[in-house]
């Protein structure tokens, strides 16, 4: 290799020559600093103080919080769920297998079907018996619906995945005989006409059904209704649509959900009024046990923020307004006191999740995301809202559970791959049913441009066993966070888990790299009733205390 600097020019050095010694102190200093450079943390880690008493533990953390909602939509059923007896793609009855395994391992306590907008166009005798009516679905893109998967393939899926169905009825163009006559045909044990049809459809026995929705968003595409036309529909509804099993009939009663709000200010408050005041003063003849709210993380409409290729201030902008949840759930919970303090009637946010612009190529109408690292603190945030205000929030139903939305599950023909959302709710799958206990803490604060975030959230419950659970989320995307837990009320001795980040804010799984965003073991350091640890930048972690 040649110099550019003839040989000659350069400076001779010699030991003990005071070129030598300036050079040695030089490079004396600059290992110095090197050294100090790799044993010191890139960051300096703020250490957040938490504490917890689990001896004081509070209302239950519903199951039903960490339910599902599957509509005819795109690609939510046909090729995510239903892919018909004769697919290639490994299937019970019809129901793809890989889909079940995974949905299986969630837990899933119900789904919620068949829509959404579509149940308010949903006739279910076309999905019945050997000949199938196919139809147009016009809210979602206008594509043939087949029907191929109606009450029989519904009821056999929940039945494989092991949850309670969730009906929405036809409030908006049935009559209360076509519902009345559904659940007749679902759940009589009597040999009644439907009864009978049933069994010669394949299905002797009486099927349960745990929860039934009145009606979706009679305020818009259900009807766009007053409260007023759509409390005297109600009314009907709830007197004549039964529930004839006769396990169903005292403890494991089937459960009625309203329509309820669909947002913050005067049209939503007068709605969520309208209905429960009238709950208030009502007579034998109806009833409701929910009140149904929809909200989603939109920011603006219609949605274009996009679910993957984004930066740091999409990022903060999303979580700032999904943390509106909070907001929107005391301000209707506060009007539910007030006519019903014994807390009755459950705040049933039965949709909600991040709805973002359509993926790039895909019908505008199958509603197509991708769902990243920002998907599951946003779904974390929401669980954790919901189990603070576990008293009144007793169901809650994310859109949607396969391919549509912020999804847990998406399918391209025979490929399938979990999404970051999924592996948040698998994490919390302990804390269904268990009893909530608080946490005290001072999140401090991130802050991206002029948005001022909590930098930490976090939740406790006990579950049935006495088992103590931690999930803790780290939404600042730059900085991790070491934590101390004072914990009073448990013998503890140890703590693991898994936490979930990936390198970053829009990581991605794909079909081609589904384990970018995964959970990792984590362990705790437990000593003297005080769990520490580290968690990484924007992560969710979930731990055990024993
Ligand atoms: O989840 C998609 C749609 O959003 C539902 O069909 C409707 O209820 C809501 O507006």
């Amino acid at each position: 290799m040649h110099s550019t600097v003839p040989s000659e020019s350069k400076p001779a050095l010699r030991k003990g020559s005071p070129a030598t010694r300036s050079f040695l102190r030089a490079l004396l200093f600059f290992l110095a600093l090197v050294a100090s450079a790799a044993t010191a943390p890139a960051v300096v880690a703020q250490k957040v103080q938490l504490s917890i008493d689990a001896s004081k533990p509070g209302a239950k953390i519903d199951r039903n919080i960490f339910g599902q909602f599957a509509e005819h939509l795109g690609h939510g059923i046909y090729g995510g769920v239903w892919v018909g007896p004769d697919s290639r793609i490994p299937n019970t009855r019809g129901i793809r297998k890989d889909v079940v395994a995974a949905l299986r391992a969630l837990r899933v306590p119900n789904v919620r079907w068949p829509g959404g907008c579509f149940a308010d166009e949903y006739h279910w005798r076309n999905g019945i018996g050997p000949q199938r009516v196919t139809g147009l679905n016009p809210n979602w893109g206008g594509v043939i619906e087949p029907n191929t998967f109606g009450t029989h393939e519904f009821m056999d899926f929940l039945e494989q995945i092991g949850a309670e169905a969730y009906l929405s009825i036809n409030l908006g163009t049935g009559t209360p005989r076509e519902a009345a006559e559904w659940l007749e045909y679902i759940t009589a044990a009597q040999p009644t006409t439907l009864a009978k049809e049933r069994g010669a459809n394949g299905h002797p026995a009486p099927f349960k059904v745990g929860y039934l929705g009145i009606g979706n968003e009679s305020w818009d595409c259900g009807g766009n209704m007053t409260p007023d036309y759509y409390l005297s529909q109600l009314k009907i509804y709830s007197r004549f649509v039964r529930n004839y099993n006769p396990e169903q009939q005292e403890k494991h009663r089937m459960l009625k959900i309203a329509v309820g709000p669909g947002g913050s200010g005067p049209r939503w408050t007068e709605w969520t009024e309208t209905i429960m005041k009238a709950y208030q003063n009502h007579q034998w003849s109806w009833d409701i046990d929910g009140l149904s709210m929809h909200s989603y993380t939109v920011v603006k409409w219609p949605p274009s923020f996009a679910s993957v290729g984004f930066g740091e201030t999409e990022y903060a902008e999303i979580l700032k307004s999904t943390l509106e949840m909070e907001r929107l759930i005391d301000e209707h919970s506060a009007i539910m006191d007030k006519y019903d303090p014994q807390k009755k009637v459950a705040l049933v946010v039965d949709e909600w999740g991040a709805w973002y612009a359509p993926l790039p190529g895909t019908n505008p109408g199958f509603l197509v995301q991708q769902n990243s690292l920002r998907d599951a603190i946003l779904a974390a945030l929401n669980l954790n809202i919901f189990a603070r205000h576990a008293d009144r929030v007793r169901m809650a139903n994310i859109a949607q559970m396969v391919n549509v939305l912020q999804a847990m599950i998406l399918t391209d023909q025979e490929k399938m791959v979990l999404t970051p959302t999924y592996y948040v709710f698998k994490m919390y799958a302990p804390f269904q049913d268990a009893a909530f206990v608080p946490v005290t803490f001072d999140a401090g604060t991130y802050t991206r441009g002029d948005i001022r975030l909590p930098r930490l959230d976090a939740i406790a419950a006990r579950d049935s066993v006495g088992k103590l659970w931690l999930a803790i989320t780290n939404i600042d995307p730059n900085q991790p966070a070491e934590i101390e837990v004072s914990l009073a009320g448990v013998a503890a001795k140890s703590a693991a888990g898994e936490t979930l980040t990936a390198p970053k804010v829009d990581s991605v799984n794909t079909f081609d790299a589904p384990n970018t965003v995964t959970p990792k073991p984590v362990c705790a350091k437990v000593e003297g009733g005080k769990l520490s640890m580290k968690l990484e930048a924007k992560s969710v972690t979930v731990v055990a205390v024993e």
